[in-house]
């Protein structure tokens, strides 16, 4: 069974065609990032308009590259939610004009669920990819850290499954994007910090860790601390403009600064996901999400779970049309309902707990 997944919710026009929920046949992404970066972080209306310029020419390298014909295609799974609304309707639009003029099943896909699916896939003939070497298991925990999310998930089986906690506030991966942009880093803020963050000592600081539900985050406090805390660096009070903070900071103190955030961001997470694990005792582990491809979280992770972690190739952590594709290849193999193409909805808020 091939679908065709297309994920257009945030500033990545993808599509990408996968097997049977597990083998990766083609992924092709279009990112928009270099006409957000000037302004540090996603323009809806940019997004939205290159939307609709790239997700042709996207679907049809998509195919392309994984050697099908729509004749090959056995359904297609678009994004519903949640997400931009004006990036979330170009590819809706588009996915059900296909499935209308190639006859074929309509699966809408939770962006969320998303991530955690890129989990399945196993196999690749495409180069560059690391691939998992086996699909996790029921029950199993699942760490969603990305930009607009921080949730632990408990998965029973298929499309069944409880939400533990989540943020209250900013999302990780938001929190890396403020922080970054405090420092004058480039967006996304995850890699910058992170990048920079190896020159840096990762306890120079000491940062609050905010007191929550047992499996809920909060990033706002931790953020505002770091912003406390670069103006105490150059000597100057809490009305210090934050936009002019990272001309005054040294290289050594802007490193110092992202390496000791990144551990404590990346600490909370850990933390509260080694309490998870104790109490429901899971058969795996899974992160999803782009703050997934963060080689501190894995580290951290690896040392606080005694089970073998397995992660995504980080080109399939980020928006990408894969996981999308394998959200579909699962929801027809479990007898999930088909969308109308005809009048499947955007759902920009989607909550899918
Ligand atoms: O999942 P994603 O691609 O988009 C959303 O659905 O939000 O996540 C984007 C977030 C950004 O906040 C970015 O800073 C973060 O993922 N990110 C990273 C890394 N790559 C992307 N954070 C830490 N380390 C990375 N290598
Ligand atoms: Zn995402």
């Amino acid at each position: 069974m091939k679908i065709l997944g297309i994920e257009t919710s945030c500033d990545e026009t993808a599509a990408s065609v996968v097997e049977d929920g597990e083998r990766l046949l083609s992924n092709v992404v279009a990112s928009s990032m270099d006409l957000h970066a000037r302004y540090g972080g996603v323009v809806p209306e940019i997004a939205a308009r290159s939307h609709i310029e790239a997700i042709i020419p996207v679907i049809e390298a998509a195919l392309s590259q994984a050697n099908c014909d729509w004749g090959a295609i056995d359904a297609i799974a678009v994004t519903y939610g949640p997400g931009l609304g004006g990036s979330l309707l170009i590819g809706v639009l588009t996915a059900r004009t296909l499935a209308i003029v190639h006859n074929k099943p309509l699966y809408a896909a939770d962006h969320m669920l998303g991530h955690v699916y890129a989990n399945f896939l196993t196999s690749t003939s495409l180069p560059n990819y690391s691939m998992r070497r086996s699909q996790p298991v029921f029950p199993m925990l699942a760490i969603i850290v990305s930009g607009g999310h921080s949730q632990l998930v408990i998965f029973t089986d298929h499309f069944s499954y409880q939400l533990l906690g989540q943020t209250q506030d900013d999302a990780i991966g938001e929190a890396f994007d403020k922080v970054a942009k405090i420092l004058g880093l480039p967006y996304p803020g995850g890699p910058s910090i992170a990048r920079l963050a190896a020159q840096g000592d990762p306890n120079a600081f000491s940062l609050p860790k905010a007191k929550v539900g047992t499996y809920d985050f909060s990033f706002s406090g931790p953020k505002t601390a770091v912003l406390r805390l670069a103006q105490a660096q150059i000597g100057e009070s809490y009305d210090f403009p934050s936009t002019k903070l990272a001309e005054r900071l040294s290289a050594a103190q802007k490193a110092n600064i992202s390496a000791s955030f990144q551990r404590v961001a990346i600490e909370t997470i850990v933390d509260k996901a080694k309490v998870a694990f104790e109490a429901f005792a899971p058969a795996s582990v899974v992160i999803a999400g782009g703050v997934a491809a963060s080689p501190e979280l894995r580290r951290q992770l690896a040392a606080a779970i005694p089970l073998p972690l397995e992660y995504p190739d980080v080109k399939l952590c980020t928006d990408n049309g894969a996981m999308i594709a394998t959200v579909g290849c699962f929801q027809a193999l479990n007898e999930q309902p088909l969308a109308d193409p005809y009048s499947l909805e955007i759902v920009p808020n989607l909550n899918f707990l």
